[in-house]
């Protein structure tokens, strides 16, 4: 059924609200609770268990307990388990897509396409699951043999984003599971209510107890740095910001635990003067607009041949004022609040700092008022390069368009920034397209595509936005060790 915001709230009251510890739900061990908040409006949702460090201690005991069997199971048992997730998945979609709708604010259609996006990991990781494969090779003096076989890492700890609630987190599930790793996932704060029907599904499937445990909590510093010190973890996956990255990463660092990190991004988005520009100007509302803006690939920077630069922002400006901010339940509405307050003010400083200091508004420029964290999508041009929107990843609806000459000055500023995760690159060129994709300092580049996400694509980026790829061919690696086997004859 089509939820309305009532009758979604509705089946939040029918969810478990608790935590999920090997296989059972329970409340948190101090009892503790944290309300959810609809950012539509700021009202409270609900209340879910908050994990201390004990129920997190007893998670990770159940992992390490599950291990064992669950890394011994065939992978075809593991893959069809994973396809049953997806069926289930698809089944309910409209009460996936109106729980994310609810926590975390997008329109009901925008939801849809993530249900969709992050059922389809556990398909791609349930056939990676049945494709694992090892080696065998003659040593180079060909005295013995080299045979190498994948192992599962082992119980990880799976750290997942508000802005992509389900998405983001079955990237991660999917491929560990698939691998044979028990897991440990912590939603962010503010999206727990998607993972606890997803928890439900993996209950009714008969995942076994302590494959997976679901953890949300108000102290993420505390459980991660406490599940960290236990040698019982042995890996490491965060979607989330530079700064809480490299935090993880040096906690990492004193057990030596794998890693994977998807962390920000500054989205170069690169128009060149032979390029169609419908195609770009579609391609530009889908790399900005796309989750209002709220994901680490999406365009930060628009940098526009200065030939062509005033007619594609006047196509895009008339693209941006067509879009209806509302409501996720309101059919009309394309574009949803911001995920808080804290985000709202964000984009609200950005966009005034580029203004003090010379930007031009175009559209919007301001926050749409009364209790939601609604913003206008808008735009600027003339953004002078001192402007901290030059520099910072923004996470909401506004577009920063700023001209260049020549190819080179164009690669220099797209590469002018600590991160790497995506860039977005038209041209009818193809040469010129594929010479400036592999100067891009970026690990995904979007050719004439404004949309790089694809479950069977190895999503991730170099410099400060990441280490490791999720989805793809490699996704599941990020799970595995290499065992090898010297054979002597
Ligand atoms: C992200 O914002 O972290 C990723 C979004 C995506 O998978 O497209």
């Amino acid at each position: 059924m089509v939820h309305d915001r009532k009758s979604a709230l509705a089946l939040v009251e029918a969810l478990s609200r608790e935590l999920y510890i090997n296989g059972r739900w329970r409340e948190s061990s101090t009892g503790a609770r944290y309300s959810v908040h609809n950012p539509a409006d700021g009202s409270a949702i609900t209340e879910v268990a908050d994990a201390s460090v004990a129920d997190a201690q007893d998670a990770l005991a159940a992992a390490h307990a599950a291990q064992r069997d669950w890394g011994a199971t065939t992978s075809r048992y593991r893959a069809e388990l994973l396809r049953r997730v997806f069926d289930r998945i698809i089944e309910r979609t409209e009460d996936f897509a109106a729980l994310i709708s609810l926590e975390m604010g997008k329109p009901l259609a925008e939801a849809r396409g993530e249900v969709a996006y992050g059922a389809e990991f556990l398909r791609w990781f349930s056939e990676q699951a049945a494709h694992l494969t090892g080696s065998y090779a003659p040593a180079p003096n060909g005295g013995y043999r080299i045979v190498t076989a994948k192992q599962p890492v082992g119980p990880s700890l799976l750290i997942t984003p508000w802005n992509f609630p389900l998405a983001m987190a079955t990237r991660k599930i999917g491929a560990a599971l698939a691998a044979g790793c028990t897991c440990l996932v912590k939603p962010a704060p503010q999206t727990p209510l998607t993972l606890a029907l997803l928890m439900q599904i993996c209950h009714e499937l008969d995942v076994p107890a302590g494959v997976v445990n679901y953890l949300p909590t108000l102290d993420a510093a505390a459980q991660s740095r406490a599940l960290m010190d236990d040698a019982r973890l042995r890996k490491v996956s965060f979607t989330g910001s530079t700064g809480v990255g490299s935090i993880l990463l040096r906690q990492a660092a004193d057990r030596v635990l794998r890693t994977s990190m998807e962390l920000g991004g500054n989205g170069p988005f690169i128009v060149f003067d032979d390029a169609e520009l419908d195609a770009a100007v579609d391609g530009a509302m889908l790399a900005k607009m796309r989750n209002a803006g709220e994901s680490c690939v999406a365009a930060n920077r628009f940098l526009v041949h200065e030939a062509i630069a005033e007619e594609f922002t006047e196509r895009l400006v008339r693209r941006f004022e067509e879009l209806v901010v509302g409501d996720a339940f309101d059919p009309a509405s394309a574009v949803g609040p911001l995920i808080d307050a804290k985000q709202l003010d964000k984009v609200t400083e950005l966009v005034d700092d580029a203004v003090a200091r010379g930007a031009r508004i175009r559209v919007g420029g301001k926050a749409l008022g009364g209790n939601g964290y609604f913003y206008r999508p808008t735009v600027l041009t003339e953004v002078p390069g001192t402007a901290r929107i030059a520099h910072e990843e923004i996470f909401g609806p506004v577009a920063a368009v700023t001209t260049f000459s020549t190819e080179e000055q164009a690669l220099e500023r797209a590469n002018a920034t600590e991160f790497g995760l995506a860039g977005y690159v038209y041209t009818r060129d193809l040469s010129r397209a594929l010479r400036f994709a592999e100067r891009l300092e970026t690990g995904m580049v979007g050719v004439n595509r404004g949309l790089v996400s694809d479950p069977g694509g190895p999503f991730g980026g170099v410099k400060a936005s990441g280490l490791g790829r999720e989805g793809g061919a490699s996704g599941i690696e990020e799970y595995l060790e290499t065992k090898y086997l010297a054979v002597q004859l």
